[in-house]
């Protein structure tokens, strides 16, 4: 079965964000499904500057991040989780800048079929706006968004606080159990001739037309 790529998009490797990503590891090993997890550092994420040129290169002009192996690995992983901290609000600007060159530059088409969640984690308030956020990602380009007993979000200021949160932790791991369930079901769908849909070709206006 295909991998889950657990992306941790915060400053801090072990923070609350990667208390949550490490629980929903945990339980996708319960259910037999491999993860690996990328964290973004903290070094400043080049943004998208529109160029445009990743579609006609086929990648995005900046080369010393991830984003371009990330790509070109997509099909490695048949889902993705994006976990942010938030910042004033919404998902920090790390992990946004990461996410608009990713999936802009891989093109649609990379995307469409897979499993996708999103993952915030907050002191006080603001998640669902993070988390509304991010969820528009995967909500226009054909991706599956999977949702879990509440919004994945977990609160705290450290690590030793989202420890805490038994309900937070709990919606990830429930967050893993759908993830996985979906993951055999599509594959059982698929060995029994159940096929992915046709698409038309995308019409674009720019309401001016
Ligand atoms: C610049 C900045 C802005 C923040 N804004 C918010 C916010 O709007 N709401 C909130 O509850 N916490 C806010 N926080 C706190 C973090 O969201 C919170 O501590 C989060 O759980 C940290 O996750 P991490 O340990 O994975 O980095 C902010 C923190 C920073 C550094």
């Amino acid at each position: 079965m295909s991998k889950i790529l657990l992306v941790n998009g915060s400053p801090n490797e072990y923070g609350c964000c990667g208390t949550a990503l490490e629980e929903i590891a945990n339980e996708f090993a319960k259910n037999e499904v491999e993860t690996e997890t990328l964290w973004l550092g903290k070094k400043p994420m080049q943004d998208c500057i529109a160029c445009f040129q990743c579609k006609t290169k086929g990648k995005c002009v900046f080369d010393d991040d991830p984003v371009n192996d990330i790509a070109a690995r997509a099909d490695e992983f048949a889902g993705f989780i994006f976990a942010s901290p938030v910042y004033y609000g919404g998902p920090n600007g790390r992990l946004t800048s990461f996410m608009d060159r990713l999936i802009f530059s891989a093109g649609d088409e990379k995307w469409a079929g897979k499993l996708a969640a999103s993952v915030v984690s907050c002191r006080r308030a603001g998640a669902t706006e993070a988390f509304e956020r991010l969820n528009q990602y995967y909500l226009m380009t054909n991706m599956i968004a999977v949702g879990s007993q509440y919004w994945n979000n977990i609160h705290g200021g450290t690590a030793e606080d989202a420890k805490k949160d038994a309900e937070g932790l709990q919606t990830m791991r429930t967050l893993a159990k759908n993830m996985s369930w979906l993951l055999k079901s599509i594959e059982a769908g698929r060995a029994n001739g159940v096929t992915f849909p046709e698409y038309e070709e995308h019409i674009y206006t720019n309401f001016i037309q």
